[in-house]
């Protein structure tokens, strides 16, 4: 079973990543970050620079990669995903610029860009803590319903209902934002050795309730992680609130050994 772990705001969710990054740094100072975009990650990104910045720690050997990127937007756009990791992600922690990756998303090279981003991914000898978000519709990275679970790196065609959510990064105009993207797979995102989903809000409640309490399908790209040797989800009670088991899950958050780590 995943850990799932319930938690009042997402503040307390980033500092409980935060401290994941800083305990795993601590073994490892060139350790690999998964790297996410969206509303989500936002608190965790600004915990972890916090402790970065209060610790003064060494995070200039730590390689970080993109989960995903849009197709058609030139990198320097505000809201590639080059940028956006650049600017809440590079800037705010101090990471090293040239260690940090994102999927080439350039019409040349779009044929082998998603081996070429798996491959490098492999050669920096795979992600240790990857952060993911989840849509609407379950999807993780851009992997929308029907992906299949043990896809690599690879083009996508967006959702509608993706391009909805995310209109309101482009002027709310459904019509500015690109259709397609590349994106980690799901079996890319599985081989990461520790997976840190989290989720808040009403509008995730029901796509975490499947990720965790549903059938493993790739209707529902997130109930992969059912299958991950360790895998956590960070959740507000919003976003909690339509799974069954909430009171088990926060049960066994409250007697989890001391010796365990998250
Ligand atoms: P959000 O997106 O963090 O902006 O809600 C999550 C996702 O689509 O994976």
């Amino acid at each position: 079973m995943a850990e799932v772990l319930i938690v009042k705001s997402q503040e307390e969710a980033g500092e409980i990543y935060a401290r994941a990054v800083v305990t795993a740094l601590a073994r490892n100072p060139q350790l690999v970050l998964g790297l996410a975009t969206g509303s989500t990650p936002h608190a965790a990104y600004q915990a972890l620079a916090r402790r970065v910045k209060e610790d003064n720690l060494d995070v200039s050997r730590v390689q970080g990669f993109a989960l995903d990127e849009y197709v058609g937007l030139d990198p320097e756009h505000p809201e590639s995903y080059h940028s956006v990791i650049f600017r809440e992600v590079v800037e705010p922690v101090g990471l090293n610029p040239d260690l940090i990756h994102v999927p080439h998303s350039d019409i040349d090279t779009l044929p082998h860009a998603g081996a070429d981003y798996d491959a490098a991914i492999e050669a920096a000898c795979g992600v240790d803590i990857q952060i993911l978000g989840i849509g609407t519709d379950g999807h993780i990275g851009f992997n929308e319903p029907g992906s299949s679970l043990a896809s690599p790196t690879r083009m996508k065609t967006l959702a509608e209902q993706t391009r909805l959510d995310n209109a309101r990064f482009f002027n709310n105009d459904v019509n500015q934002v690109p259709m397609h993207c590349i994106t980690q797979g799901v079996g890319t995102i599985m081989k990461a050795k520790h997976l840190v989903l989290l989720a808040f809000g009403k509008s995730k409640a029901q796509a975490v309730a499947a990720s965790i309490e549903g059938p493993i399908t790739a209707m529902c790209p997130a109930s992969a992680l059912q299958m991950h040797p360790h895998a956590t989800f960070i959740v507000d009670e919003a976003a909690a609130s339509e799974l069954k088991q909430a009171e088990y899950y926060q049960w066994v958050a409250r007697h989890k050994p001391q010796w365990q780590e998250l």
